[in-house]
């Protein structure tokens, strides 16, 4: 008997990090859904990636958008294995200048839209499905200057936490996969440059910054059947950034 094709929904799926991963999973005979906010990013990605990847316009802040994208998931696949909630933005800034505009878009997209995304899409989800949540080392690493995002980040691995809890009855699987700095375009969005970018890569035991296919390597892993006892973790894909630098 041959196996029925698995469906990947992968938020934020036109740049970085979720982009390879859509490459990971195509490679993985995986049909592939993209999402974004860009039209013309989408599409370019999904000619760029190539059938079976298909995209669709959401913007993950806006539950209208996700209602939208859960039916059409639903009359186009019926149900779905795997669910990346990869969409997020990087928007740092001093604690005292740090305006309430900034605080609800960082929030709404990196932790509100991600929650509210998991609820609408998790009816659709098979039995033995598996979620993964895009965290960040900044959740734990207390940076300056990213307060706000990392309590995103936390908040994140907060709701993987009770998730794989709440959800392992459904035989779903839930897990955070946690990057510390990786070559791909928030790092330019965050206005961060060639400079930066070194300087994170010399405080890495590992001597560099990572590239996208690693944590899409990883994301094709942890959804796998090989990885199918673990659930509720955390984990941590940085090089060694995260370990103390006094601990040695
Ligand atoms: N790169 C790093 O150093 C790093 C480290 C740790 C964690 N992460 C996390 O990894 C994830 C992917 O980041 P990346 O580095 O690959 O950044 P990226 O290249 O900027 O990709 C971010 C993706 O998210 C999408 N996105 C942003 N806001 C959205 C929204 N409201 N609705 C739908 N899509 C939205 C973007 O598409 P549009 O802007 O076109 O909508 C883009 O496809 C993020 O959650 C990020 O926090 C990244």
């Amino acid at each position: 008997m041959t196996k029925k094709q698995q469906t990947v929904v992968i938020t934020g799926g036109n740049s970085g990090i979720g982009y390879a991963t859509a490459e990971e999973f195509l490679g993985r005979g995986y049909r592939v859904l993209i999402t974004g906010r860009n039209p013309a990013a989408i599409q370019e990605a999904v000619h760029q990636l190539g059938f079976p990847a298909e995209g669709f316009m959401a913007d993950q802040r806006s539950l209208e958008d996700t209602q939208r994208l859960a039916e059409y998931i639903r009359s186009r696949y019926g149900k779905i294995d795997v669910l990346i909630i990869n969409a997020g933005v990087g928007k740092f800034g001093p604690f005292e200048a740090t305006t309430e505009e900034l605080f609800d878009e960082v929030m709404d997209i990196n932790f509100k839209g991600a929650f509210f995304t998991t609820q609408q899409l998790l009816p659709l989800m098979n039995e033995g499905a598996s979620i993964v949540f895009l965290s960040s080392s900044n959740a734990e690493g207390g940076m300056p200057g990213a307060a706000v995002h990392s309590a995103s980040k936390a908040a994140i691995n907060s709701l993987a936490r009770t998730l794989s809890r709440e959800l392992a009855p459904k035989g779903i699987r839930v897990n955070a996969i946690v990057p510390g700095p990786v070559d791909t375009p928030i790092l330019q969005k965050a206005g961060l440059g060639e400079d930066a970018l070194a300087h994170m890569a010399g405080r890495i035991p590992l001597g560099r910054v990572a590239v996208p296919a690693e944590i899409a390597k990883l994301a094709g892993f942890i959804t796998s059947q090989d990885a199918a006892f673990i659930t509720g973790a955390a984990i941590n894909i940085d090089g060694g950034f995260a370990v103390h630098p006094l601990a040695g």
